[in-house]
């Protein structure tokens, strides 16, 4: 996740993401579709399902769930979003700006809830997780999609792995409580359960981020928000990127450095 440290912003702030809009959009909304998807096969839906998006970004599970028809209501707290989502002027999809802590929405409204990579940032991700509950109606379907290394996915989690290996006694940034809470299988059951659901249950994904090797070349720009990177020394800098450099020539495929991403996606239902 990145954080811009010269104006302090952090994506606790939702004018951090109304800034990252279009950027998201280009490159990890590709990547974290393959995951929304994955999380809606676990759903059956059709036009009757009543189906709510929380975190939705550019809508990854929105525009994918609109498809089948289903009347979906997607919430972000950042203006930015919202609006990227409702200039695709899909007639089935409601985009509304609101916090995921404090849903300003009824008591069962909902058939399926669904927050793909979004309540494992909040602050407070246990009061995320119970007003998921609060809006399902009961005997109705929660998915909640995290990533399984508490370090992220993609270029997040490679420059955090190298980091690491070459700096094991330099402090890591602190990662989202929630991101390293919800990691793990077992710890991510028994919080839907606390919220309200039952049943839970996990299934891993793994998908590749495709980093473009070309992109290296300004690194700093590439990396300029991620706290694993920004972080560091400048001398340290060069170091990680030559120990990418050195990745990228073994693993590379063709102008890609493929990233192997694993997400746990919990599908419970409602009590
Ligand atoms: C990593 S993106 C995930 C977006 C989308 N679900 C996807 O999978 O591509 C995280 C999203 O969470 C939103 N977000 C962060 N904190 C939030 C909060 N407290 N309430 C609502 N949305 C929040 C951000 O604005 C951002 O759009």
């Amino acid at each position: 996740m990145r954080h811009d440290e010269s104006t302090n912003m952090k994506p606790v702030d939702p004018s951090y993401w109304d800034k990252l809009v279009a950027d998201y959009e280009a490159q990890a909304q590709p990547f974290t579709s393959y995951f929304a998807e994955a999380a809606l096969r676990t759903l059956q839906l059709d036009r009757s399902t009543r189906l709510l998006d929380i975190a939705t970004g550019t809508g990854a599970v929105a525009l994918a769930a609109a498809r089948t028809g289903a009347q979906v209501m997607a919430i972000d707290f950042s203006a930015g979003m919202v609006q990227r989502v409702l200039s695709h002027g899909v007639p089935n999809i409601e985009a509304r700006q609101m916090d995921g802590q404090a849903l300003e929405l009824p008591d069962a409204s909902f058939d399926a809830v669904l927050s793909v990579f979004g309540v494992m940032l909040f602050p407070d991700w246990r009061a995320g997780l119970r007003e998921m509950a609060r809006v399902t109606r009961p005997g109705g379907s929660a998915v909640v999609a995290v990533w399984k290394d508490e370090d992220g996915a993609a270029t997040n989690l490679l420059l955090s792995q190298l980091r690491k290996a070459l700096y094991p006694d330099l402090a890591p940034p602190r990662p989202f409580p929630g991101m390293i809470e919800l990691s793990d299988p077992q710890r991510l059951s028994a919080a839907m359960i606390d919220a309200g659901f039952a049943e839970p249950s996990i299934e891993e994904i793994t998908h590749d981020s495709q980093l473009k090797l070309a992109a290296l070349d300004d690194a700093d720009r590439l990396f300029e928000l991620i706290p694993a990177w920004n972080t560091l020394a400048p001398e340290q800098r060069v170091a990680v990127l030559g120990e990418m450099r050195s990745r990228a020539e073994q693993d590379r495929v063709g102008d890609v450095l493929p990233i192997p991403s694993t997400a746990l996606i919990a599908t419970a239902r409602r009590r």
